[in-house]
């Protein structure tokens, strides 16, 4: 789809469909709904008397204008109660409008920029939510059905404002949001891939050709490397698996001037079976998932080459299945870590955090700082937070600070679990230095503190995305199956550390 910025009158511009809105509760339309409303003798307004249209959030309601404007639609989205307004509000909506006009053939539409009026938003956000919301909402995985999609692809939306003076922000705006959200759609087609197709190996050519595209570095440690570096958690889990284990290193230098490169690490489980210790059957397939924090490494590195920001980052994915091969790890095995501890694994489905354990340690060694890492690492956070909010645990509050707040701008939520040192007795073995769980108990915070033993001294957030990761059902401008959660959030964090 093409997203185009425009100076104008939205009801004098050809479409098949023209998007306003209107907020919960108004009973006179403003802005350009109202001129809309005009144009089409009051049709918008009897609408609301006789209380078909609310404006309640996430509602559309699409009205044929009959030749009275240009557009041979007008789609109302409501964009519910404008003391609860955000730029989330503004995604949901124009997903669900394009979604709406999608499922009745329109494939030309214009838009007003939302929130950028009375409500008061920067242009250059309103604009960047619009078009974060069309790409997103209208995202499907389609890659392996053969047959003919029942609709065809919106091709084009165009956002519309009166004021020339204001083009620039809007479409810079506009441009950043298509920056994030195809980032996003990246790496929601590579989580929903299944994991005959995205194994460790695919992944590391996704990484090698994002690099090649977009200008970055990438190189990949083999099993050998591996072991002559010695990551021993990280072989440990891969060494049950036909699929050989890769460690995906990506490097964006945007200011070449500085000292400082960021590191952001994402878990690359591209199968979890639970290995020996192995998973029910029942919702398995799920588990081709939890690789979702690796993608959104690769992904969030994409945008960021592709906006030049001017940051250092390097992405670090290692990546690998866990299955329960002949030569599989096995409950009370011992491993040792890149960094010397030794681990007793007590169960090999807590396999996550030993990938993660030899990739903090290899970030130390890299001299990263500070140090943020994605993964779908526990059910207890799943069970904690839904499918709603991630999970953030750390050892610098201020860091920790920051990463909501750049979460809060993607309108990604994560909510701070609590890092009480009491929690790491939960994690102490009898025959190794640490153990790979912490019993049923508050198991988001034991497996983050099992973590920090690998991050050390240096700045570091964990960000457990094992509930919204991956949805069992559609809601706004989130598909059913991969969200692609933690792209935009890792994307403004490096964008504000510029
Ligand atoms: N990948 C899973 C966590 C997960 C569960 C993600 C459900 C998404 C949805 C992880 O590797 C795992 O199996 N964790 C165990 C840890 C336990 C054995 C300490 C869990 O959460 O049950
Ligand atoms: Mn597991
Ligand atoms: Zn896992």
């Amino acid at each position: 789809m093409e997203i185009k910025v425009v100076a104008g009158d939205i009801i004098k511009l050809k479409a098949d469909a023209a998007i306003v809105n209107l907020f919960e509760g108004v009973e006179r339309p403003g802005g350009a709904t109202a001129a809309m409303d005009e144009a089409l003798e009051g049709a918008i307004s009897r609408l609301i008397a006789q209380g078909e249209i609310k404006g309640k959030a996430r509602e559309v309601s699409i009205i044929h204008t009959l030749g009275k404007i240009s557009p041979q639609r007008v789609a109302v989205v409501g964009l519910g109660k404008q003391a609860q307004f955000t730029l989330d509000r503004i995604r949901e909506a124009v997903a669900e409008a394009c979604k709406a006009l999608r499922r009745i053939g329109a494939t030309k539409l214009t838009t007003i920029v939302h929130g950028a009026g009375a409500a008061g938003f920067e242009p250059e956000k309103a604009a960047q939510a619009v078009a974060e919301g069309a790409l997103l909402g209208l995202y499907a995985f389609r890659e392996h059905i053969t047959k003919e999609p029942e609709f065809k692809e919106i091709e084009e939306l165009t956002l519309v404002d009166r004021e020339e003076s204001r083009l620039a922000p809007l479409e810079r705006g506009a441009n950043a949001g298509r920056v994030l959200a195809e980032a996003t759609n990246l790496a929601r087609d590579m989580i929903n891939q299944p994991a005959n197709h995205m194994t460790p190996s695919h992944m590391a050519e996704i990484a090698a050709d994002v690099a090649a595209k977009w200008g970055l570095e990438c190189s990949v440690l083999e099993r050998d490397e591996m072991e002559k570096l010695g990551m021993g958690a990280l072989l440990g889990v891969a060494q049950g698996s036909r699929q050989p284990p890769k460690f995906i290193v990506l490097k964006y230098r945007g200011a070449p001037d500085s000292e400082r490169t960021l590191g952001f690490l994402g878990k690359g489980l591209t199968f979890d079976s639970g290995g020996i210790s192995i998973k029910p059957s029942e919702g398995m397939g799920e588990m081709k998932s939890d690789m979702a924090g690796g993608a959104a490494v690769i992904a969030a590195l994409r945008a960021l080459a592709e906006l030049k920001a001017r940051v250092n980052v390097t992405g670090l994915v290692p990546a690998t299945e866990n299955m329960p091969g002949g030569a599989a790890l096995k409950p009370a095995d011992i491993v040792r870590a890149l960094n010397g501890k030794t681990i007793e694994v007590a169960s090999t489905d807590a396999e996550g955090r030993l990938i993660l354990a030899d990739a903090l340690s290899y970030a130390n060694k890299l001299g990263l700082s500070p140090l943020v890492d994605v993964a779908t690492l526990t059910g207890a956070c799943r069970v904690a937070l839904g499918d709603i909010a991630s999970g953030a645990m750390g050892n610098d509050q201020e860091l920790v600070d920051r990463v909501i707040k750049a979460g809060e701008e993607a309108g990604e939520k994560i909510w701070q679990l609590p890092m009480y040192e009491e929690y790491k007795e939960q994690n102490k073995s009898d025959v190794a230095d640490v153990k790979n769980t912490g019993g049923r108990y508050a198991g988001a915070i034991t497996a983050a503190q099992f973590l920090a033993e690998f991050a050390a001294d240096t700045p570091w957030v964990h960000l457990d995305i094992a509930g919204p990761a991956f949805r069992d059902k559609e809601r706004g401008y989130q598909p059913k199956g991969a969200s692609g959660v933690m792209v935009r959030t890792l994307v403004n964090l490096a964008l504000a550390m510029e």
